[in-house]
């Protein structure tokens, strides 16, 4: 049975959008069967990001339960030259969809727990899916939190940023802990000097005496990342980049989680 992967931060901008978009895709091309889902309804961009301009139905038809997934799921395998192997169930980015989905109480919210739970069976076990990548919004947002329990892995984004330690320590110790979910630090933008002069053992012991969680990578802040303004899917463009190969070291490392 495949996994299901939320990449979620506790800060706003860390990386969880790019991380889940080019990690799903690196699935995608090591021949594994891969859906990407943005559960980020405050501000939805893979659609954006994947020029996805009409969809029929959204993700966030499926959690109001108005559509089976099926329905959500576009398949963009051919973008990435592969057959059958990546799905993207993009959110809805028009402000009425937004201004809906932010109003929402706690009952529609444990309804939609129920519908994103109803996925592992739907996609893991009927449709064969290897892995589901949830990219989230940060903080402790009701969508965020319902990504968390519903998933296997928790892959956390966070930069040496100090106002991101102390809340990135709060939600892995009073969130992921506490639905008892694996997690596991993503660093990013690491400027590359810190990253050489301080090295690869070091940065591992500094995350785990800080987080007491484990390291699966560092990422360097790429220049040529800025510059590809989300434009195109990095891995794909760029497989001779070394942020393509951490994302390949990353996707093997969490084969063998
Ligand atoms: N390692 C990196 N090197 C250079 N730029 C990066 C790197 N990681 C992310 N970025 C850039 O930082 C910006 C924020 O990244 P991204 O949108 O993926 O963050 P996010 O955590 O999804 O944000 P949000 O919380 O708003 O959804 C983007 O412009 C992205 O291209
Ligand atoms: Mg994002």
């Amino acid at each position: 049975m495949g996994k299901i992967v939320a990449v979620h931060s506790y800060k706003g901008g860390t990386g969880k959008t790019l991380i889940s978009l080019n990690l799903a895709v690196t699935l995608a091309k090591m021949g594994k069967k891969v859906c990407l889902m943005d559960l980020d309804f405050r501000a939805p961009s893979l659609s954006i990001l994947l020029k996805i301009e009409k969809a029929q139905y959204w993700l966030n038809d499926y959690l109001n339960g108005s559509c089976e997934i099926d329905k959500v799921m576009i398949d963009l395998s051919l973008r990435i030259a592969e057959k059958d192997r990546f799905y993207v169930c993009p959110a809805n980015p028009s402000i009425e969809a937004i201004r809906d989905i932010t109003a929402r109480d706690r009952k529609w919210e444990m309804r939609a727990l129920g519908r994103l739970l109803f996925l592992r069976n739907a996609l893991l076990k009927d449709r064969a899916f290897d892995y589901v990548v949830f990219d989230t919004s940060p903080g402790l947002q009701y969508s965020a939190i319902n990504a968390i329990v519903a998933a296997d892995i928790v892959l956390v984004a966070t930069t040496l940023d100090s106002s991101d330690v102390e809340g990135t320590r709060m939600i892995l110790h009073g969130l992921y802990d506490l639905f008892e979910k694996k997690a596991e630090i993503v660093l990013n933008k690491v400027t590359f000097l810190d990253s050489v002069r301080v090295g690869r053992e070091k940065l591992q012991k500094m995350v785990k005496d800080v987080y007491s969680a484990p390291l699966l990578e560092a990422i360097p802040c790429f220049c040529e990342i800025s510059k590809a303004e989300g434009k195109n899917i990095f891995v794909h463009e760029k497989p001779d980049h070394p942020f393509t190969k951490i994302m390949y070291e990353m996707a093997t490392k969490i084969e063998k989680l």
